[in-house]
């Protein structure tokens, strides 16, 4: 990760601007502070440590931009713009990182209302993106959505997609499992889930369950396809006993069947003499069309006070949401907080930063999706900010 570790000195007053970014303010708890950076493209927060005779500012993780370049030059332009002395940095290295941000990244508030005349496919977690690449190239007619929460994966299909001259990729950093929830019904021709992360690997963390099945019928148009590849046998019959349990659709299975293009993943367990299995569901529902959820509105009147006062590290839990307020870092002379948040669905939360400032309130990823454990933990946020116990 880009940081810089410097001799402590005198810094700018906040704000201040250097070069394409604008540094906005600096909220503090104990021995660690956030600098609220921005740029023509990005808002995002940077880290500072306090090492009592030395400073580190690195990248902060929740906000980071997928273009880590961007976050390099955050850290050079506050480093020059205050003529800090540098003790150690890897912010210099001649990486060959994509300088703009790509117009093929799409944030996700942006397949909200996605619906285009031509055919759409999905690919889950493409990691080195040669299967979502091969498939772009031989089929140009259609619009691939290439899903990914590796941010170097996700650069370098954005770079081989500028470098091979590819169009028709659209790039999204999230959760696959809450994308899904936004997308509209009956909208996608095939979704493809190619080695997802191993059965044995932390539980949560498993695309395949029932729910995400569910919403892979809705957003699957009649006769659209789901494709699961894996080596592991739990993975395929756990995925199996769901779409056995389910009324209506096809599938196929296929044991140690070659595809035309071997992903990263796939040559490896060949090579381990592993067996891989296909399984292969052919949707033939149409759905209902996606309810309309209302996003929550926050009283803009917050006492600041208040929040301050009672602020604990703490985790309220509903049935099948939780928010956790892990956090909170404030400038009193800027009369503003910041608090470090995690909170919707309990096996895929939303990490976010939320900003009270100016009697406004704000988060930081910005977007929040309206899936309903969101806005029901988005209503247990507003009601913490409100009452006084
Ligand atoms: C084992 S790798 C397989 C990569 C690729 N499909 C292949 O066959 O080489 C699993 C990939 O899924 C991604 N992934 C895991 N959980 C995900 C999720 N919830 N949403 C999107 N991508 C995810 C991981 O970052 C990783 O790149």
């Amino acid at each position: 990760m880009p940081n810089a570790h410097f001799l402590k000195s005198d810094i700018c007053s906040f704000p201040f601007e250097k070069e394409d970014f604008t540094y906005i303010f600096k909220a503090d708890d104990k021995k660690e502070s956030l600098i609220f950076c921005k740029n023509k493209e990005e808002s995002f927060f940077l880290q500072l440590i306090d090492k009592d005779d030395s400073y580190l500012l690195k990248s902060e993780k929740i906000t980071r931009p997928t273009n880590i370049k961007i976050v390099q030059d955050a850290i050079r332009c506050f480093v020059e713009k205050n003529g800090l002395k540098i003790i150690s940095s890897n912010i210099f290295s001649k990486k060959n990182h994509l300088k703009k941000r790509s117009p093929f990244l799409k944030d996700i508030l942006y397949f909200k209302d996605f619906e285009v005349a031509r055919e759409v496919e999905i690919e889950i977690g493409f990691g080195s993106g040669r299967h979502i690449l091969h498939q772009a190239k031989k089929q140009p007619h259609k619009t691939f959505i290439g899903i990914e929460i590796h941010k170097p994966s996700i650069e370098q299909l954005l770079k081989q997609c500028e470098l091979q001259g590819i169009t028709n990729i659209m790039v999204i950093d999230y959760d696959a499992r809450i994308l899904l929830q936004i997308l509209k019904s009956n909208t996608v021709s095939k979704i493809y889930l190619h080695f997802p992360v191993p059965w044995d690997k932390k539980p949560h963390r498993r695309v395949v369950s029932r729910a995400f099945m569910d919403e892979c019928i809705r957003v699957l148009k009649p006769n659209g396809r789901l494709e699961i590849r894996t080596d592991s046998e739990n993975y395929f019959r756990y995925s199996l006993e769901i779409l056995l349990s389910l009324k209506k659709g096809e599938f196929k299975i296929n044991k140690n069947s070659s595809l035309e293009i071997s992903s990263k993943y796939e040559d490896r367990w060949r090579k381990m003499e592993k067996n891989i299995y296909d399984l292969h569901f052919i949707n033939q529902e149409l759905s209902k069309p996606l309810q309309d959820r209302k996003m929550v509105e926050f009283d803009k009147r917050v006492d600041l006070e208040l929040v301050k006062r009672k602020f604990s590290n703490k985790t309220i839990r509903g049935d099948d949401y939780f928010v956790h307020f892990e956090k909170i870092y404030k400038n009193d002379e800027e009369n503003l907080i910041v608090i470090k948040l995690s909170f919707g669905d309990y096996k895929m939360s939303e990490h976010k930063y939320m900003i009270l400032r100016d009697n406004t309130i704000s988060f930081l990823p910005k977007e929040i999706l309206p899936i309903r454990q969101n806005l029901l933990a988005l209503e247990t946020i507003k009601e913490y900010m409100h009452e006084s116990k």
